[in-house]
């Protein structure tokens, strides 16, 4: 098989698997918008097209039409340098274009970057961009999934049918790390997002971490001893946020007749106390840790320990995390490290400078994975990010601890 041959399955495989996860959604999912945080699911259908029609075809190939003119402006998400852009709270208020002119609009793009792709000319930096799109994509496939679960939730709707087995009860080891100089970043195979590079050496001090994650009944206990109710464990902004917004559990918890249940993509289950606790902020997990006293994870610790774990998502049918001892694509694990660039950080070219780095202030980057990320999109030098407050993500708890002699 060429190398085109690869890129025509791949672009044709990613693409569906977008189509597939709306495949079961009502015409009223695709359009509403419950947060400004969310995003419609015809946006992002829409969007990722968009992001092949602006950056690759309009670019790339000569005497191009666009689909529609007006689109530009709809489903560019932030690229100021490319031009203006619809404000991200109002992507809920488009009825237009409809769901049925969206899907053909991605049919026109995908017609027109397939041709070009069997044509067997693409240049090696025409060939990264479709490369760069196609992991795009994949991002967006989970912030679909996070976005469904989001919409769906207040009518606790299900989005797939079938009931989630029980997670099995684990007993806490704390892996040892030696004091070493260690490498962190992408490794120089493969595909990676410009902050992740470049590599580096790093000195690490000696560290203790968690071989399972927090578990949803680790989690009540800190709610029962009446966690969110004390200041001691929060930091300020912390304890102001949960204060102000009158939190006091995980986001899809509910509590009815005495009983805890957590809203999933299977609709709402009665509360697995050995599954990982997820969707929670930063703000819980640093909480968290400082109840159980140790600590949440550097990303530095967090990369170095998934390395040493070659084990992938149990989960590939379940889009609810049940598997507490699996060090990857669980639940995004919370670190203490602030997102920042690494030394000698380069922002990719071109307008696609605005991908990454711009985001780099006052938020938390989360490693390791979640159920809902896809499988080939995944590594362990990924980065993932997101403001101390948020928790629509699927972003759980894994602990870790300093070496000292009280440990
Ligand atoms: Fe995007």
């Amino acid at each position: 098989m060429s190398g085109d041959n690869h890129m025509v399955n791949m672009y044709r495989a990613i693409r569906q698997e977008t189509l597939n996860i709306c495949h079961s959604l009502e015409l009223e999912d695709h359009t509403i918008q419950p947060s400004s945080f969310v995003s419609p699911p015809k946006w992002h259908l829409a969007h990722t097209t968009w992001f092949f029609e602006e950056l690759f075809l309009k670019r790339e190939e000569d005497n191009f039409k666009s689909y529609d003119a007006n689109f530009f402006f709809l489903f560019n998400s932030y690229y100021n340098s490319l031009g203006e852009f619809i404000p991200q709270q109002k992507r809920g208020i488009l009825s237009r274009p409809t769901l049925r002119n969206t899907l053909k609009y991605r049919e026109y793009v995908d017609n027109k970057m397939l041709e070009i792709i069997a044509r067997d000319r693409l240049t090696p930096a025409q060939k990264s961009l479709i490369e760069i799109g196609l992991h795009h994509e994949q991002q967006h496939q989970e912030l679909l999934y996070m976005d469904i679960k989001y919409i769906l939730h207040s009518s606790n709707a299900v989005y797939q049918e079938g009931k989630i087995d029980s997670a099995q009860q684990a007993t806490r080891n704390w892996e040892f790390f030696e004091e070493n100089l260690r490498e962190i970043g992408a490794q120089n195979w493969g595909f990676s997002y410009d902050n992740e590079n470049p590599r580096h050496k790093i000195y690490m001090y000696p560290f203790l971490i968690s071989d399972t994650l927090v578990s949803n009944g680790e989690y009540l206990d800190f709610i029962n001893s009446g966690a969110y109710k004390k200041h001691n464990y929060w930091l300020s902004l912390g304890w102001d946020f949960i204060r102000r917004n009158n939190i006091k559990h995980p986001l899809y918890w509910k509590y009815h007749d005495k009983r805890w249940y957590e809203y999933t993509l299977n609709g709402l289950q009665e509360l697995d106390l050995n599954a990982p606790v997820v969707h929670i902020s930063f703000f819980e997990a640093d909480a968290f840790a400082a109840y159980k006293q140790a600590r949440l994870p550097t990303e530095f610790e967090m990369e170095i320990f998934l390395y040493t774990r070659e084990d992938e998502a149990k989960t590939a049918l379940s889009l609810h995390p049940f598997d507490i001892t699996s060090a990857k694509r669980q639940v995004w694990c919370w670190t203490s490290s602030s997102y920042a660039a690494y030394p000698g950080f380069k922002a990719f070219k071109g307008p696609l400078f605005e991908y990454n780095k711009k985001f780099m202030c006052n938020q938390y980057v989360l490693r390791g994975g979640a159920v809902v990320t896809p499988q080939s999109h995944y590594r362990d030098s990924y980065r993932n990010f997101y403001l101390p407050s948020q928790r629509w993500m699927f972003s759980g708890i894994r602990l870790a601890k300093d070496l000292c002699e009280n440990y």
